[in-house]
């Protein structure tokens, strides 16, 4: 199987990115924010406290994700329940941040990404995935751009969602989300050494597309 690892900060435009190129390429794309997006709502939702490991690690055991490909897009199951749509709001998102920062969250997710990998030609994005997740991947790229552009496409994507938000607001929520993923003591976020950085601030994103596919095709 071909395994392609793309890490980066929030709101690179990794999932929009890595989805075209997967469909260009034929692979699936499995996008592992979401399954820390769902630990977070089951968090929100049980009122556990999104910070304590304590907590967390007693939550566990009651906890089922699962990622289900339905016409080749990724959905995603909290105990059965489809929470795609829910993990999407910025308090999902702060809740993912918290929760990824716990051991045994992370340990907890692992096998699930493995075993797709295993059996799948695949894209798969997140934070740790080059570093931890999939070493031997054959294509590891590190897609970035600044955290003002950043903030200006999640801005722009929440607005016409019909989210009220302010774009002062957005940018704080990506400053203290790179900061909080790339100081944590476990899997922070960061390239790896065989990484390809990509950089897509001054991209469209066809031509970050296109770039993606063409570093993806050279490694193959
Ligand atoms: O990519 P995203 O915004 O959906 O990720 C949500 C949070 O989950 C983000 O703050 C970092 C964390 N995450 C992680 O720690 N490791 C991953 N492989 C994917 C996401």
């Amino acid at each position: 199987m071909i395994n392609v690892a793309i890490d980066g900060p929030a709101g690179a435009g990794k999932s929009t990115i890595s989805r075209a190129a997967a469909d260009k390429l034929g692979f699936i794309y499995v996008d592992t924010g979401a399954l820390y997006r769902s630990v977070g709502v089951y968090a929100l939702r049980n009122g556990i406290n999104t910070k304590s490991g304590e907590q967390l690690k007693k939550a566990l055991p009651d906890i089922k994700v699962e990622l289900v490909f339905k016409d080749g897009v990724q959905h995603v199951y909290l105990n059965g329940e489809d929470v795609s749509e829910e993990i999407r709001t910025p308090k999902a998102s702060m809740a993912a941040s918290d929760v990824s920062a716990v051991p045994e969250v992370r340990s907890f997710l692992f096998d699930l990404q493995r075993d797709i990998a295993v059996k799948n030609n695949c894209i798969m994005d997140g934070r740790d995935i080059g570093t931890v997740v999939l070493p031997n991947a054959e294509c590891k790229i590190f897609l970035t751009a600044s955290p003002e552009c950043r903030a200006q496409r999640r801005y722009k994507e929440l607005i016409e969602k019909g989210e009220n938000v302010k774009y002062e607001d957005v940018l704080n929520d990506v400053n203290e989300r790179d900061y909080n993923d790339s100081h944590r003591k476990i899997a922070p976020l960061k390239p790896s050494e065989e990484s390809v950085i990509a950089d897509t601030s001054k991209l469209s994103l066809d031509e970050s597309i296109a770039l993606i596919v063409k570093i993806i095709k050279e490694h193959m």
